[in-house]
């Protein structure tokens, strides 16, 4: 095996801690420097996992040139800055969703990582889960037809966030359950049909003091493939759901968090351990090192950035959103 690329993590709060855990199965990445803008914080995660470097200020990370691979596990707004600095050192980037909080932010990720010519990979986690990879192997195989129509729900019930106190301020995460849940869901529709969005309808309405913003957020999406997608999103649901039903023209599909059912058969597809962030961190490592574009890279999701942003215009508007044009 070549040499393991020395791999830093940028924000060690709550996901760092996800990324950490998935380096065990991927011995391509050498973990060598945490970054926090809390110093104690940096030191304490560099200590509890064993790296040297220590550092406050990503800029000081990114021009690092014993460095070559970085994980930026940062509020959403500081998502954009980190990532082109990182860039432009000639770091190959694995950036948690969202990507940004818009498109143009977005836009400024990808340019920087073409003109290094490094990997600009997205933490779309979902993409890596066993049910989610099968249920996209079966539509693409025509296992219902041609899809017609999604019906996705992402429902639970959260009235605070005291870990990421930022998460709640939608300077800072352009609206929680837009930017934040909505980057996993949109990314998902749009990934299982391999196709994006053309129009936007999304509505909304504020529920819960907690997120300031809009918590209760329904979007309908018609596809370039003709197939029209529902997300329906709320916070506020002691119950919780969290499912999607493709329906084709021949057969259709729910797909649920182990398992998929296929008209009337059930296909198991347990969870991984680890949630597909293994998995995820294997392919950026790999990406890296043999220069082939990764599961979500930042072009690739792209379309999701549009699709969100599409959808956050339309509830200001009213309007359907032309997202072609986006
Ligand atoms: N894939 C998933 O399922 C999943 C789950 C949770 C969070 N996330 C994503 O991970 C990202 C981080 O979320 P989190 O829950 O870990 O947040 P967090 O608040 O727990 O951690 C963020 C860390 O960044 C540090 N930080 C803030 N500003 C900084 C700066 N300028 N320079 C260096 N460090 C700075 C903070 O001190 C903190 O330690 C978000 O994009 C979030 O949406 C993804």
């Amino acid at each position: 095996m070549p040499e393991p690329l020395n791999y830093a993590i940028i924000g060690c709060g709550g996901i760092a801690r996800a990324h950490i855990a998935a380096l065990e199965s991927v011995p391509e990445l050498r973990f060598v420097a945490a970054c926090d803008i809390d110093e104690a914080r940096a030191q304490s995660f560099a200590d509890e996992f064993g790296a040297q470097g220590v550092f406050t200020d990503y800029e000081a990370l990114a021009a690092d040139p014993d460095i070559q691979a970085v994980s930026i596990c940062l509020p959403h707004h500081l998502h954009r800055d980190p990532t082109v600095a990182c860039a432009q050192g000639g770091k190959h980037v694995l950036c948690e969703k969202p990507m940004e909080t818009t498109l143009a932010d977005a836009d400024a990720m990808i340019a920087a990582a073409e003109a290094a010519g490094t990997v600009l990979m997205i933490g779309q986690v979902l993409r890596f889960r066993a049910a989610n990879q099968k249920a996209r192997q079966l539509i693409a195989e025509g296992a219902i037809g041609a899809p017609m129509n999604v019906l996705r729900r992402r429902f639970s019930v959260c009235k605070e966030y005291p870990r990421a106190p930022w998460s709640a301020d939608p300077v800072m995460s352009g609206g929680w359950t837009l930017y934040g849940f909505g980057s996993h869901e949109v990314d998902a529709i749009l990934w299982l049909l391999d196709s994006p969005a053309s129009t936007v309808y999304a509505a909304a309405n504020k529920n819960n003091p907690h997120w300031q913003d809009y918590d209760e957020i329904t979007l309908v999406m018609r596809l370039a493939n003709d197939a029209i997608a529902t997300q329906q999103h709320t916070i506020n649901c002691p119950f919780g759901a969290w499912d999607c039903i493709v329906i084709g023209t021949e057969n259709a599909m729910r797909i649920e968090t182990n398992a998929i059912v296929l008209g009337e058969e059930t296909i198991d597809a347990p969870l991984q351990d680890g949630g597909g962030m293994h998995d995820q961190l294997a392919e950026f490592a790999r990406a890296a090192i043999e220069g082939f574009e990764p599961e979500s890279s930042g072009r690739n999701v792209r379309r999701t950035m549009v699709a969100l942003e599409a959808a956050k215009m339309s509830i200001a508007s009213g309007e359907v959103v032309d997202a072609s044009a986006l």
